[in-house]
């Protein structure tokens, strides 16, 4: 995937720097991001989806991986970035990510969270109950301030991804139902307020979809409702956020998604639609985030101890687990892995890789071929670009690792690891 390669030393390279190199220089665990690889997805999401007539924007939906660094590096690449909590809206701006490209998301906005983005002027609020619809009014009244405003809608489409990454489905905590009673009302008081500027709607099927028909079939159900939308409203949608969602292969059990095939059939159905409704095609906006980062990043452990259990199974453990990597744990993840040091060897063994945390469940990867390790060897779990750092926790006291960006044989550390002391700071 992207820049990894076997080098000369019989070692895995990624963006031009030996990964045992890397190892040893910076420690591990240690997440390693092939920049190259985040630009070109950039690229072609950007590139794909403006090849079409009609208006487009692409948003990094930041939650799957974001950094001072990754913010830079999302502004130079043009897209904007979708941000959901304070501490992602406060990373933003430290990083001087352009207000207008922001997109402030979220079912439990705070107060202080709204004002914070008010002051900062972000471009559009992504709203999704009356409760915060009321709150934002009151909030600019009294800042003085009009914001651009998404309705985040739920179009009731289920898409086949696990349960827990589900989003769209009759009783998600995400957005208003399309099929709810009072919708055209609220939508109306949106339409109808003085401070909030509707733009149009928002919906977000799931994640890691691999099936397109998924995207297209809510395309489908969307722009039903936004013709009834104008027909019972006399509200004409001018913006239309498809989210994110675009799977990606992790282990031979994924089928690749043809991102441009998928975004291409998407923005077709939303033309011929609207054609045959005979209204004007709304500009239209995703918002992927594992698909821009999940295949960029690999993780390197030192193995610490290889054991075989009465009941015959065997164990590698590794000097991390589900405090830098709680996807196996949650949705049952499958990862593949190589020894770094060791990749022309004979992948003879099975193996499960087992994390050091005191919980049965910390386990990386439930079963995969790998050669006999010995201590010290450098194991490289691949695509834990999204949601791994993201949603690292500091169980048993671990400290997060470091993270390191890649590119041109160059490496450099964007995130230090924790000390033992950043473990401390906020005790009293
Ligand atoms: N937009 C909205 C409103 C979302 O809720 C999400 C993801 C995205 C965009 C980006 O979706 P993506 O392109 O990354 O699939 N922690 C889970 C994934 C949770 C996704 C939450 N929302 C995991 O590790 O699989």
């Amino acid at each position: 995937l992207g820049t990894m390669r076997i080098n000369d030393m019989d070692n895995l390279e990624i963006g031009g720097c030996d990964a045992v190199i890397l190892a040893k220089k910076y420690g591990t665990p240690l997440y390693v991001f092939d920049t190259a690889l985040i630009r070109e997805r950039c690229a072609s999401y950007t590139k794909t989806f403006k090849s079409s007539k009609t208006e487009t924007e692409v948003i990094y939906a930041s939650k799957a991986f974001l950094t001072l660094a990754m913010c830079r590096l999302i502004d130079e690449a043009g897209l904007s970035l979708d941000v959901v909590s304070g501490g992602e809206l406060f990373t933003a701006m430290k990083a001087n990510f352009p207000p207008e490209r922001l997109y402030f998301h979220g079912n439990g906005k705070t107060v202080e969270e709204l004002i914070t983005a008010l002051q900062y002027n972000v471009g559009t609020i992504v709203v999704d109950n009356e409760f915060e619809i009321e709150m934002l009014q009151y909030l600019c009244a009294e800042l003085d301030k009009r914001v651009k405003v998404l309705l985040r809608v739920n179009p009731g489409i289920e898409a086949h991804t696990h349960a827990y990454i589900q989003t769209a489905n009759n009783d998600s905590k995400f957005g208003v139902s399309i099929f709810s009673e009072n919708i055209y009302e609220l939508i109306k008081s949106i339409h109808e307020s003085y401070y909030l500027d509707l733009r149009g709607f928002h919906y977000h099927i799931g994640s890691q979809i691999l099936d397109h028909n998924s995207f297209v079939k809510a395309i489908e159900s969307m722009v039903e409702f936004i013709d009834k939308v104008r027909t019972d409203s006399g509200y004409e949608t001018k913006e239309l956020n498809m989210g994110g969602g675009f799977g990606v292969y992790y282990s031979e059990h994924d089928n690749d998604l043809d991102i441009e095939q998928t975004l291409t059939a998407m923005v077709e159905a939303v033309e011929t639609e609207c054609k045959t409704r005979r209204f004007p095609i709304p500009k239209l906006l995703i918002e992927p985030g594992r698909s821009i980062v999940a295949n960029a990043g690999t993780t390197l452990y030192k193995v610490t101890a290889t054991k075989e259990t009465y009941g015959g199974r065997k164990f590698i453990f590794v000097d991390g687990g589900m405090t830098d990597n709680p996807r196996t744990a949650l949705y049952d993840a499958i990862y593949e892995a190589a020894l770094a040091n060791r990749m022309k060897d004979e992948t003879d063994t099975t193996f499960t890789i087992g994390g050091k945390c005191c919980e049965s469940g910390d386990i990386l990867i439930k079963s995969i071929q790998l050669p006999y390790p010995k201590q010290n060897d450098i194991l490289a779990v691949a695509s834990t670009g999204a949601y791994n750092y993201s949603m690292a926790s500091n169980y048993n006291r671990i400290r997060k690792p470091a993270v390191v960006f890649v590119e041109n044989g160059k490496s450099k550390v964007v995130v230090k690891r924790e000390t033992y002391e950043d473990i401390l700071r906020n005790d009293l």
